[in-house]
Order: C-alpha cells, then structure tokens, then sequence
C-alpha cells in the first residue's frame, strides 16, 4: 500500500511548476521593469538604469543580454509594446519618487537594420506625472494607450503624429488615500475590444472597452481582485483563453481567470520567482518573467497556451 505521504508528494511534484533562470545582471544595479517579444523570440528589455534598452536571447546556451541604446533623456524605461514589424513604442522619463520629469514616447525601429534601430522621439507628454504600461491597439498599432498610475489616467498617443490626450480618467485607475502604494494603474493590455489593467494600490484587475482607434467607452468592470497587505498585482500578459497572468512582486505569477478566479500558478512557494516585473507568453512554450533584481526566469506554460489574438 502506498502512504499518504507519497501520494501528497507525488501530487506536489506534479503540480509544482519548475522555474529556471535565463539571464541575470548580478550587478545589482539593472532593474527590469518590462518587456516584449520580438519575432524571433528574443526579449527586449526596459530597465531603470540609465535609460537602457536591452535585447536578449533566451535560445542560446548561455544567453547574455545586450544593450541595444541609452534611450536620449531618460533614465527610466517604463511601458513598452509592438507598433509594427519589429518596430517598439516605449516609454521612458527621468525618474523620480513616483514621479517622472519629461515623459517621452519613443520608436525603436529595427526593421531596416536588426542591430542598430532608428530610435526616435515621436511623443512628449509634459502633463504626465507617472507613465507606466502601454498597448497598442491591434487593428490601429500606431495608437498606443499609456496608464498614468499617479494621475489614474490613460493617454492616447499617436505615435505618428505625436498628438496625445486622455481617454479615460477614473477612480477605478489611481491609488486610494489610504493605499500603502500611490501606484494606479499599472500593466495594461488589449485584446479584442477591451484594454485591461491592473490597479496596484487597489490591487485589482479590470477591463475598458475600447474602439479600435483606442477611445474608451463605458464603465470600467472590475474582474477580480487580489485580497492582500502585502501583494500587489503588476503587469501582465493574456494568453487566447483570456486568462491573465500576472506578476506579483512579492509572491510569484497568478492566473486570473475572466470569471476572475485566481490564484498563484508558478514560483508561489516563495522560491524561483523572486519580484517579477512582467511577463511574456513565447511560442516555444515557456513564459519569460522580468524580475526587478535583474533576471529573467522562464516556466513551462499549460499545453497549448498561445497569446490572445492582436498580441504581438
Ligand atoms: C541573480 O544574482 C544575484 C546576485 O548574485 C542573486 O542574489 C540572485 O539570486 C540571482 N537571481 C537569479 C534569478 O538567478
Ligand atoms: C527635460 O528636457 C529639457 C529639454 O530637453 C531639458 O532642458 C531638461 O533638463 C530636462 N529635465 C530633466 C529633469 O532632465
Ligand atoms: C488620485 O488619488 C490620490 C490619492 O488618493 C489623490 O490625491 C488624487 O487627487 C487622485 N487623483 C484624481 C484625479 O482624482
Ligand atoms: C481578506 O483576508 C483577510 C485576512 O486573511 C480575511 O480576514 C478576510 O476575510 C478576507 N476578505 C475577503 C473578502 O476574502
Ligand atoms: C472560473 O473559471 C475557471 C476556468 O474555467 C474554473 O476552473 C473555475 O471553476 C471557475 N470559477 C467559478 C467560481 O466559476
Ligand atoms: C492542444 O493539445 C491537445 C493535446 O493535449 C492536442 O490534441 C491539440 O491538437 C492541441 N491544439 C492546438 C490548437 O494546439
């Protein structure tokens, strides 16, 4: 007969999620704050270091990051997203204590040349205090929308024209007066006609609905939230089910389900996953995850876990 303590850890060796480290700066001093998957699976990454960009593939035997610029006048890089083949939009600022002077929408355009992008200032937005995540729409990807987690906004920006203004200012996008954390909305996605977000100081998940040129109509819908003191939701990614997952700074990657289920499905157990800033679904099976110490970690995906359509 086998004993009940066998079966429990064969049952946990089961669901345990295994988590491996891709690339780690070990300096210390490079914190990874977003990310985005180019088409041939290499990671970009946007830091609070001195404005750097980085590039990095995670298929060679021993990946190494490599920066691709010092995005001009900033030095944290914040939200970024595909605006075209192999051309980004991101965000970047000189930064401050929750708070950002010069917040500027730039263009890293690789198409032409995969190593020496044309980097460009399409946007200025002197009325932004905190800039954070940003999507493009789909079906217009030249329309980005950017949340401003301290003014509980988002911007829509033409990253053509430069034009830029608000569509959405809600309660339901800033912090709380009695929030620990004065961050707002934070991870933003688009997917169909809905821009999702998260809310760290409220530690919820909602969604907008949006039109495809990115004017937002409608209540905001709360999905789910996060019952915790000390967790937070952070960015995330949704995979062609609607599921969301989510970094959570202090404990790992959580699904949110569209019925708004959730719980922690890799590194809760406090090991592996250790500050995840942000995180990809890759066609090779395996979710990216940034840390804000400087690494990047990957997990095995569910079987058949694809990126909702209109992600890059
Ligand atoms: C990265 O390196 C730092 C410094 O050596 C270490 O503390 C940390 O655990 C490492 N992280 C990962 C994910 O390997
Ligand atoms: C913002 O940009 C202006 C114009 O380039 C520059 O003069 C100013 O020093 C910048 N502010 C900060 C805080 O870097
Ligand atoms: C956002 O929330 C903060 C903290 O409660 C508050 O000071 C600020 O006025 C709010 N902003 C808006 C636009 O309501
Ligand atoms: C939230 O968590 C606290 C502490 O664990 C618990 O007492 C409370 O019932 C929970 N609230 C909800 C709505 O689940
Ligand atoms: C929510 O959806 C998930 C996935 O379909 C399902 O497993 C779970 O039971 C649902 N929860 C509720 C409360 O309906
Ligand atoms: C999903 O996985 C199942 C087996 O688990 C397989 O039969 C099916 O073809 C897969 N579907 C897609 C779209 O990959």
């Amino acid at each position: 007969m086998r004993s009940p303590f066998l079966l429990a850890l064969a049952a946990t060796s089961v669901l345990a999620v295994q988590v491996t480290t891709v690339y780690n700066f070990t300096s210390g001093d490079v914190d990874i704050e977003n990310s985005e998957l180019r088409p041939n699976g290499h990671l970009l990454l946007t830091t609070f270091y001195e404005g750097h960009l980085y590039t990095l593939n995670p298929h060679t035997e021993n990946p190494q990051a490599e920066l691709v610029a010092a995005l001009p006048g900033a030095t944290g890089l914040c939200g970024i997203t595909t605006i075209a083949y192999e051309k980004y939009a991101v965000v970047g600022g000189v930064r401050g204590t929750y708070h950002y002077d010069n917040e500027t929408v730039y263009t890293v355009d690789f198409s032409q040349d995969a190593t020496n992008p044309v980097i460009e200032k399409v946007a200025h937005l002197p009325t932004a205090i905190m800039l954070n995540g940003m999507a493009a729409m789909p079906k217009n990807p030249h329309i980005v929308l950017i949340g401003d987690a301290i003014r509980g906004l988002l911007f829509r920006v033409d990253t053509t024209t430069g034009v830029s203004s608000i569509a959405i200012q809600d309660p339901q996008l800033n912090a709380t007066s009695t929030s620990s954390l004065p961050i707002g909305v934070n991870g933003l996605k688009v997917t169909g006609n809905y821009v999702h977000f998260t809310n760290s100081a409220r530690n919820t998940y909602g969604r907008i609905h949006v039109s495809d040129d990115g004017e937002t109509f409608g209540e905001v819908e709360i999905i789910a939230s996060l019952n915790s003191t000390v967790n937070d939701w952070d960015d995330f990614i949704i995979d062609s089910d609607g599921i969301a997952y989510v970094a959570q700074p202090v404990d790992g990657i959580a699904r949110i389900f569209l019925n708004g289920t959730h719980s922690v499905y890799a590194g809760g157990d406090g090991s592996g996953i250790d500050g995840p800033s942000s995180v990809q679904i890759a066609s090779d099976g395996y979710a990216y995850v940034t840390q804000g110490g400087g690494s990047v970690v990957k997990f095995q995906l569910p079987r058949n876990t694809t990126l909702a359509e209109g992600e890059f």
